[in-house]
């Protein structure tokens, strides 16, 4: 092959044909670009676009990096057009045309956590091309993990996380949730390893002459917006759960998570019951080790979980019902750019609390509820005003600062309020016909207005006239007509924190049939009021500090630090050095940084802890801790 021609642009500027010239992330000025424009990607899929996308990976652990070559599908609607995609931390970038010949291509200067425009000038016949790329060690969506951050301590383990912008830092692509591509991969690595995708897996092959290594395939023929490509590799087991349900991960692990999530097809079966047909075949987990940045991922086909969620008690699952409800809110209707991220998480919430009602009941339901819009006003007052807007205003910003409580709760609470106005009934042909309407599309909060005011308006003619819709969407804060969960079981805790505040002896609160809610209830309402002393007394008698259950702990050491209690600093290192969980690290080092010997400590913790840590974790944490 000839060596494929390279020219760097100066300080960002590209010209675009079709459009007038402009720095990459502003608006394109052309007039065939649609309305709701993505300023995360410089990609321009209205004048060509990728519909499928067949990579060659191979993952080089040593190297900490991922090799690979692509052939892109196009659909070229403006014939005079580039193929613009979007690259982050790549190295050794080559593009090629369909006979082997190279095409000329231009990267534009990097922007910090947005990346670069990859510029492919096509040829006039040209109806795919090919590029070839290797991803840097540092790159924000793979982490690449040592044996020792594994459960079994003896493989190392690899895994992608491209929600929001991340995909592009490992596959050259139109990184916009408004595109929709499929496709197939074949991924080589050690035989010792098993290769899983958020895609149909085929199988494993010999590769000839490299009897240390094992080629996976895996292929996708529904069309998914980029974020929602994902592999992982390391030393998994599979369990199956039902015929369409399995369970992947490491052999020390897989006896907890087959045990935790054995209703998994139950909720699959409830799902469809709530929400229209299930559209994607199989249904898996996957468990990957505590470094996961997230509780949960909703990759299709294959939902990736934070070992953290596996209580014991199964208590934790609402995480799995949220998951599995982005099947329809999220992956089959897809907010049309991160502006619209609450058309992603808030109608998945309220999914996932309809299906726990469906399987555990409307008391547990209403705990959950309850507790979660406590946090949602917890954290709005920490927040500035324009980060507690749902059709949030993103200009200038990293996706990432619009990701809080406000896109998940006050979205959730909307479909509820629009719930007390129409019934249920009516709620649910609502969601049927969104989903149905648009599925394997892209939606925006503009479509979400016009669907509600004309859809759900005709259906129930006046119910909507006191939904103050705009200020719902575009105001800040929650609404005075938020709707607000009533649980028994909380209120009662309450009451037990007021004599705890006032002086009772643990030992004689009655706590023996409380569940994990009433715990959390009960640790985040004595928030403002607990010193040590109370601390040591309500450890000696419950013995939170060991508990098994993430969500209780992650609480309860967030109140130790808070409470100047001694006792948790322990569990509370070991669990820093172990679990790199977004959620969980950013409460437990602010605690810490809020004096000066508790940003000492910080410090010095993070600083063994960060390369445990994935570029998401560290993100958030670096300012955190630094600033
Ligand atoms: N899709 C999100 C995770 C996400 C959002 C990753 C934005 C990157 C950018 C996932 O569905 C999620 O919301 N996970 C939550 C759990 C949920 C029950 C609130 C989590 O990980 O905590
Ligand atoms: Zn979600």
């Amino acid at each position: 092959m000839e060596k494929p021609l390279r020219v760097i642009l100066g300080a960002g500027l590209l010209v675009i044909a079709g459009c007038q010239g402009g720095k990459v992330a502003q608006p394109p000025n052309c007039p065939e670009a649609p309305a709701n424009w993505d300023q995360h990607s410089a990609s321009r899929p209205w004048l060509v676009a990728v519909s499928h996308v067949d990579m060659d990976l191979e993952l080089d652990f040593e190297a900490r990096r991922l090799h690979g070559t692509a052939v892109y599908s196009l659909q070229r609607t403006d014939p005079g057009a580039p193929l613009i995609l979007d690259v982050a931390d790549l190295d050794g970038i080559s593009v090629w045309g369909p006979e082997g010949q190279p095409r000329e291509f231009s990267l534009s200067a990097p922007q910090e956590r947005i990346g670069q425009a990859l510029v492919i000038e096509l040829h006039a016949a040209d109806q795919a091309v090919t590029v070839r790329w290797s991803t840097r060690p540092g790159g924000e969506a793979l982490q690449w993990l040592g044996p020792e951050q594994t459960a079994s301590t003896l493989q190392p383990f690899m895994y992608s996380q491209g929600q929001a912008i991340l995909t592009r830092s490992w596959l050259p692509i139109q990184d916009t949730p408004g595109n929709r591509v499929s496709w197939s991969a074949e991924v080589s690595a050690p035989r010792e390893l098993r290769v899983v995708m958020s895609g149909e897996g085929t199988g494993a092959q010999e590769i000839p002459g490299n009897p240390g290594r094992l080629l996976w395939q895996h292929e996708l023929s529904l069309p998914v917006p980029p974020y929602l490509i994902a592999l992982a590799c390391g030393r998994l087991e599979r369990r199956a759960i039902s015929p369409r349900v399995a369970i992947f991960a490491e052999p020390a692990t897989i006896d907890l998570a087959a045990d935790e999530l054995a209703d998994l097809d139950a909720m699959l079966v409830t799902a469809e019951q709530l929400f229209g047909p299930y559209r994607w075949g199989r249904y898996d987990v996957l468990v990957l080790p505590p470094a996961f940045p997230y509780g949960g991922m909703e990759n299709p086909l294959l939902t990736f979980v934070n070992p953290t969620i596996l209580a014991g008690d199964r208590s934790l699952i609402s995480l799995i019902a949220h998951e599995l409800a982005h099947s329809w809110s999220g992956n089959l209707v897809t907010n049309e750019t991160w502006e619209d991220f609450w058309l992603n998480e808030g109608f998945t919430v309220y999914c996932e609390q309809r299906i726990i009602e469906a399987l555990y009941g409307v008391p547990r339901s209403n705990m959950e509820k309850a507790l979660a819009r406590t946090e949602l006003l917890a954290e709005m007052e920490t927040l500035e005003p324009w980060q507690t807007v749902l059709a949030i205003d993103l200009e200038g910003h990293h996706p990432d600062m619009g990701f809080s409580w406000v896109p998940y709760e006050k979205g959730a609470l909307l479909l509820r309020r629009i719930e007390e106005l129409v019934g249920r009934e009516d709620v649910d042909e609502f969601l049927r016909g969104w989903f149905e309407g648009r599925a394997f599309r892209s939606a925006s909060t503009a479509d979400f207005e016009e669907y509600l005011l004309h859809g759900l308006s005709e259906l129930r003619p006046g119910a909507m006239a006191n939904l103050d819709l705009d200020l719902w969407l575009r105001g800040p804060g929650l609404p005075d007509d938020a709707p607000q969960a009533v649980s028994e079981p909380l209120l009662m805790v309450d009451a037990a924190v007021s004599r705890l505040i006032a002086g009772t002896d643990p030992g004689e609160i009655e706590t023996a049939d409380w569940n994990t809610f009433q715990w959390l209830r009960m640790i985040h309402g004595l928030r403002q009021d607990a010193g040590p002393e109370l601390l040591e007394s309500l450890d000696l008698r419950f013995d939170l500090t060991s508990t098994g259950n993430a969500e209780v702990l992650c609480a309860w050491l967030e109140l130790g630090i808070k409470g100047g209690y001694e006792g948790v600093q322990q569990r509370l290192e070991e669990f820093l050095l172990t679990v790199g969980r977004r959620k969980y690290l950013v409460p437990l080092y602010s605690a810490l940084c809020a004096s000066p010997e508790g940003r000492t400590r910080a410090r010095h913790i993070y600083a063994q802890a960060r390369p445990l840590y994935h570029a998401v974790s560290t993100a958030t944490l670096d300012t955190l801790i630094y600033d």
